[in-house]
């Protein structure tokens, strides 16, 4: 740390870091700290480099939502590295769900408040771009909060991006065959990998490499006709690979325990064509939402794929 007390930031002190500094794809440090005079604990996000840029900090000045990780402040140490700090959460829907079993009204009600945030930030334009348990909060009054805006860009119809955005088992078919222009329909596949993730206890596509994602999710949606994605043969990486792997959708093995409706509505959210896949507003306007889901208790880890 270069800062002259390597033991404060500003008026917080730093307790304990969060993030690996192995990871070196991440531009930031997260630590949990604590507020000289009033004692308040709170999550302290550090930029690792300085005088950068800080779109995330500008998106999170643009948002403001219940369902959205609440920003307390932000300002430039000395040698102007970036600071958020941000409400302290008791802990992430990854460490939730691992650690008890999950009603199916709690996950329902979880993925009402998911689909009402992506709503609000779609609306503004924003794609979040790495919806993943890790990155959703559960307040201590059970409700959640979407964090780590960290790769989160503007809309933007000609803007090339990069393809490593989304983490690999929640990235999208279509940045997957290296398309280059995301869209809002990036986050609706995220989420509903994570809601077949909270059905089953087990990531949906736990996938080891780019090739071995596309490879299980064909497993489970069936190999794409032109009919139901007319556009996929313009998608760069088609014309590299070729596509293989059952003609036949296998949801009901890949997710055993969920009611019809939950299914119905996984399937419209991990749809190929991203033109396709449901909206955040069709998702919440789905009959999902709108009886008690009736899917089962999972106890057991899954087998499949
Ligand atoms: N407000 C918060 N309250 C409690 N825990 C938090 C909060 N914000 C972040 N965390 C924890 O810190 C982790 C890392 O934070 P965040 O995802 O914002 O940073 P990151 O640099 O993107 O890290 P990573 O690359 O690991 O995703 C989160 O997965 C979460 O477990
Ligand atoms: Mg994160």
């Amino acid at each position: 740390m270069e800062e002259d007390n390597p033991e404060f930031i500003g008026e917080y002190h730093l307790d304990e870091l969060i993030t690996s500094s192995e990871n070196i794809y991440s531009d930031c440090e997260v630590y949990k700290a604590t507020k000289r005079n009033t004692h308040e604990k709170v999550i302290l996000k550090l930029s690792r480099y300085s005088d950068r840029g800080n779109t995330e900090l500008e998106i999170l000045n643009a948002i403001r939502h219940e369902f959205i990780v609440n920003l307390l402040d932000s300002f430039k140490t000395k040698f102007l590295r970036n600071v958020m700090i941000f409400e302290k959460y008791p802990r992430d829907l990854q460490e939730l769900y691992t650690e008890e079993s999950l009603e199916s009204n709690r996950i329902q009600k979880f993925m009402n408040q998911l689909m009402t945030g992506i709503q609000y930030i779609h609306d503004k334009n924003i794609i979040h771009r790495d919806i993943k348990p890790e990155n959703l909060m559960i307040t201590e009054t059970d409700s959640l909060k979407i964090g780590d805006f960290g790769i989160s860009r503007y809309t933007n119809p000609t803007a090339s991006m990069t393809p490593e955005s989304v983490s690999l088992w929640y990235r999208p078919i279509e940045i997957l065959l290296s398309c280059k222009n995301h869209t809002t329909a990036v986050d609706i596949w995220s989420a509903g990998c994570v809601m077949a993730e909270l059905y089953r206890r087990c990531p949906l596509f736990k996938g080891e490499g780019q090739i071995n994602m596309i490879n299980k999710i064909i497993n489970v949606l069936g190999k794409p006709t032109l009919e139901e994605w007319p556009t996929m043969n313009e998608l760069p990486a088609m014309s590299m690979i070729e596509l293989s792997g059952p003609d036949s959708k296998n949801f009901e093995n890949a997710i055993p325990n969920a009611s019809k409706k939950s299914l119905d509505l996984i399937q419209n959210m991990i749809m190929f064509d991203p033109a396709r896949r449901f909206s955040a507003s069709q998702v919440l306007q789905h009959a999902y939402f709108k009886t008690e889901d009736i899917s089962e208790q999972n106890n057991y880890e899954p087998s499949f794929p």
